[in-house]
């Protein structure tokens, strides 16, 4: 090749990989689905998931060297936690400073390294966007408290209080005492619908959402592919500061249950959600939503009516189901299934005691783990898994007040513990602190980590990491995983979870013994268009066995194979 020719080949490349991923792939199956419904989605909360620099707390550069174990386990796309600039009061979800990197976690030339190396493993940037408040260390917020006047007053929420030392009105914040807090200099009170050092944005202020709409673009411009969106309900909030109804008895945190009616999921979130749409939309972004909802006519309205609003909204009512319940899977299920959205389905998060622990009885809970895993990653819809998870990860929650980290389990000890035990750092091998770092980590792994961590585990095709690994796999390349309907099978079994993914004549037959009992289930798939079919088991466990169309299960045993006829 003559030197000119290579010159412009290689600017040519330098231009093509400078493209945000989203920009070179506009993928659109032949069903119309896009990159994200055949994404899987994996959240890193980016203080635990590998320290680059070993002092302690995970990082950019931890994340990026672990991009291509990301790749293998079968991950297309990673939801960082907050990594913006913050006093980290609620680790990060503060946000002092929207445009960029936290110097704990590095630079913004490492997360532009972090997009390339991610682009080069085939795996997506997801970023946090805190809409609804920010630190009360951001530019805006000192400004907006410095006088009645400033330019920045009206960016957040403030009035006058009832009467001498009471708040405009009853409204609680959710971690704890009065959402109102008086600034004595300026004699009036502002809104925090979580921590004092959380200040809620007004979103009435047309200013405010163009502010945050362009650091949605700033962002796509830099490569990211989306964010996930949080706290979307509060955003707004009754103009007339209506007291909320109170409720009989007090919350974990000692404050009177109230009915939040007046301050959460009022109807002008949707038109904010519609105007981040539009913007996500000129880069084949997706937004996913920490949308809390009581039922399904909730969720609902996340999508928009007409498919303008959240892409994923997380279906939370999924992981209420903190039982091995069969029909009550099944429900829930059916529902988002019928919902006419796309299904979000996730188990543990950052927020959450693990799923290691909400389903385990103590005794199988690595079989219970392969279970859960092999079930929401072979369902109809988007799965967001949550970092380790995948290797049987437990909470280790702390065992003094003194050890707590997160404000909540200080002010709530100890009928409320805080959050510090689903965040531990992530367990990579059996050196001291799991290999996460050689410093003392920011809070302690549990001893159950030299079982349970990627070396071991990689090891050992029957472990939680390995039937993972199968799952994914299988779900990337067979067909009926990836664009199948749903149908569930055998619908009065109190015991075993079955269901049929079928796409064009092909069809996978999952079958989940819920029960610590040994099961045998047979299955009649005539109904479903395939008759005297027979089954070729793809991925089981070893005490799983077929004859025909006769599945035969260990306790918590799993099955799934492809129908044949
Ligand atoms: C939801 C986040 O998931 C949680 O961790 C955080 O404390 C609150 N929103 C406030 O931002
Ligand atoms: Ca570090």
């Amino acid at each position: 090749m003559s030197k000119r020719c290579y010159s412009i080949l290689s600017a040519l490349l330098a231009i093509v990989s400078s493209f945000p991923l989203s920009a070179q792939s506009k993928s659109v199956d032949a069903e119309g689905h896009k990159w994200w419904q055949h994404a899987v989605f994996y959240e890193i909360y980016p203080r635990s998931f590998a320290d680059s620099n070993n002092d302690g707390i995970g990082d950019l550069k931890g994340i990026t060297s672990k991009m291509a174990y990301l790749h293998d386990l079968g991950v297309d796309a990673i939801w960082i936690s907050p990594c913006f600039p913050s006093p980290q009061v609620d680790f990060g979800y503060d946000v002092s400073d929207y445009e960029n990197i936290d110097p704990m976690y590095g630079t913004l030339a490492d997360f532009d390294s972090m997009v390339a190396e991610g682009r080069k493993n085939g795996i997506r940037i997801i970023l946090d966007f805190v809409v609804n408040h920010s630190s009360d260390r951001h530019q805006w917020f000192v400004d907006s408290k410095s006088s009645r006047t400033a330019a920045h007053r009206d960016w957040f929420v403030w009035r006058d209080g009832k009467g001498p030392g009471q708040p405009p009105n009853n409204w609680t914040s959710t971690f704890g005492g009065s959402a109102w807090t008086l600034d004595p200099a300026t004699n009036q009170y502002y809104y925090h619908y979580f921590y004092v050092e959380q200040p809620d944005l007004n979103w009435r202020n047309p200013v405010v959402e163009k502010a945050m709409l362009d650091t949605t673009t700033w962002w796509y411009k830099r490569g990211v592919s989306g964010f996930r969106l949080d706290a979307v309900d509060t955003l707004f909030e009754d103009p007339k500061l209506t007291d909320n109804p109170v409720l009989p008895g007090k919350n974990k945190l000692g404050d009177p249950n109230t009915e939040e009616i007046h301050n959460k999921k009022l109807p002008e979130v949707h038109d904010v959600l519609k105007k981040l749409r539009a913007v996500a939309d000129q880069s084949d972004a997706v937004l996913i939503g920490e949308t809390w909802t009581s039922n399904i006519d909730e969720l609902k309205e996340y999508y928009g009516s007409h498919d303008n609003e959240l892409q994923m909204p997380m279906d939370f009512m999924f992981t209420t189901v903190d039982k091995l319940s069969p029909p009550e899977f099944r429900r829930q299920i059916a529902q988002v299934d019928a919902a006419g959205g796309w299904p979000v389905f996730v188990i543990s998060n950052h927020d959450k005691v693990r799923s290691y622990n909400r389903y385990g009885d103590g005794k199988n809970n690595d079989a219970i783990a392969r279970l859960m895993g092999a079930f929401y990653l072979t369902l109809r819809g988007t799965p967001i898994m949550y970092y380790g998870e995948e290797l049987g990860m437990e909470n280790n929650d702390p065992k003094r007040k003194e050890d707590v980290k997160d404000p909540i389990g200080r002010t709530g000890w100890p009928k409320e513990i805080g959050r510090d035990g689903e965040r531990t750092p992530m367990q990579w091998n059996s050196d001291a602190n799991a290999g996460f770092s050689t410093a003392k980590p920011w809070l302690p792994v549990p001893p159950s980590y030299k079982t349970h961590n990627v070396a071991k585990e990689s090891d050992d095709p029957n472990s939680v990491l390995s039937m993972y690994k199968k799952v994914l796999a299988l779900r990337h390349t067979n067909e009926a995983l990836i664009d199948g309907n749903y149908a569930a099978l055998n619908e009065d079994d109190p015991n075993v979870m079955s269901y049929l993914r079928s796409y064009k004549g092909k069809a996978v037959l999952v079958a989940l013994n819920m029960s610590s009992a040994s099961k045998k289930v047979s299955f009649n798939l005539a109904e479903k268009g395939f008759g005297s079919a027979g089954l070729k088991s793809l991925v089981a466990t070893p005490g799983a066995s077929v004859k025909g169309m006769d599945v035969s299960l260990e306790p918590y045993g799993v099955f799934i194979g492809e129908v044949v006829r």
